[in-house]
């Protein structure tokens, strides 16, 4: 990862801080292919590497229409399961319940040895999943815990954003990704054509973030995002 070294100091202190019971949380936010994905993905290699477990899942469009969806995918449990276990207690399978059982989950996997929850595209996330996320990592604070949650800032609705507020209020460290440098830029191009490229073919570069290269396939995403007069007209 390119241009991100005190995120991925950030992202260290996180995974031993879950060994350490410090119950620490950590809100990666940014802009559309900032790399917010692949910074969880470096602190689930962290934590792997430090023989930390990890229960990572990202919410999408559809999870939003299952209550406490991201959590249970990350547990691995399935709404059925928990529901089957809340009417065998006699308990109705309420997603107030669903976040009491995910609790219980947590505090399972945590007292076998440390965990990171990695949970990504929060902006997608159902009311259960943000209320779970607003509860969950302070009762499970003395636990060896640690969360990182990410979400696409500016996002439409504000609850992921309200989410992160709370959390940051309560002592969450939040981190903004801010475009690459140009260092970091050149330094991505050269990945990508295993060459240095020349002052020249710098000034084309997409602005940071836009980290992608656009291609004649690419999404109209992609291109809208590329200033029209440094690279060849995208699809309409
Ligand atoms: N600092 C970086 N160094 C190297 N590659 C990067 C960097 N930032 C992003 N990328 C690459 O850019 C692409 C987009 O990154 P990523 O998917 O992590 O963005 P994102 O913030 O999760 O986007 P989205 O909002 O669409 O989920 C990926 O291919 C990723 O590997
Ligand atoms: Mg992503």
């Amino acid at each position: 990862m390119r241009g991100r070294e005190p995120e991925l100091r950030a992202v260290l202190d996180l995974v031993r801080g879950a060994a350490n019971r410090r119950g620490d949380v950590l809100l990666i936010e940014g802009d559309l292919g900032a790399g917010k994905s692949l910074l969880l993905s470096q602190a689930a290699s962290a934590a792997e590497a430090a023989d930390t477990s990890v229960a990572a899942a990202a919410a999408d469009e559809l999870s939003r229409f299952m209550p406490l969806g991201p959590v249970l995918m990350a547990l691995g449990e399935s709404p059925s399961e928990l529901a089957n276990e809340a009417g065998a207690s006699g308990q109705v399978s309420t997603p107030i319940w669903l976040v009491e059982a995910a609790r219980t989950r947590l505090e399972k996997r945590a007292a076998v040895g440390p965990l990171l929850v990695s949970l990504d595209d929060l902006h997608w996330a159902d009311p259960a999943t943000l209320h779970a996320l607003r509860t969950l990592p302070w009762q499970l604070a003395s636990h060896r815990l640690a969360w990182i949650l990410a979400r696409r800032s500016p996002d439409q609705g504000n609850d992921a954003g309200l989410l992160f507020d709370l959390l940051e209020s309560e002592g969450a460290r939040r981190i903004s990704l801010q475009p690459l440098g140009d260092g970091a830029v050149a330094e991505l191009l050269t990945d990508a054509l295993g060459a240095v490229p020349d002052p020249g073919l710098l000034t084309l570069a997409p602005a940071p973030p836009v980290t992608r290269c656009c291609s004649p396939n690419s999404s109209p995403a992609c291109w809208r995002r590329t200033p029209s007069t440094s690279l060849p007209a995208g699809p309409a």
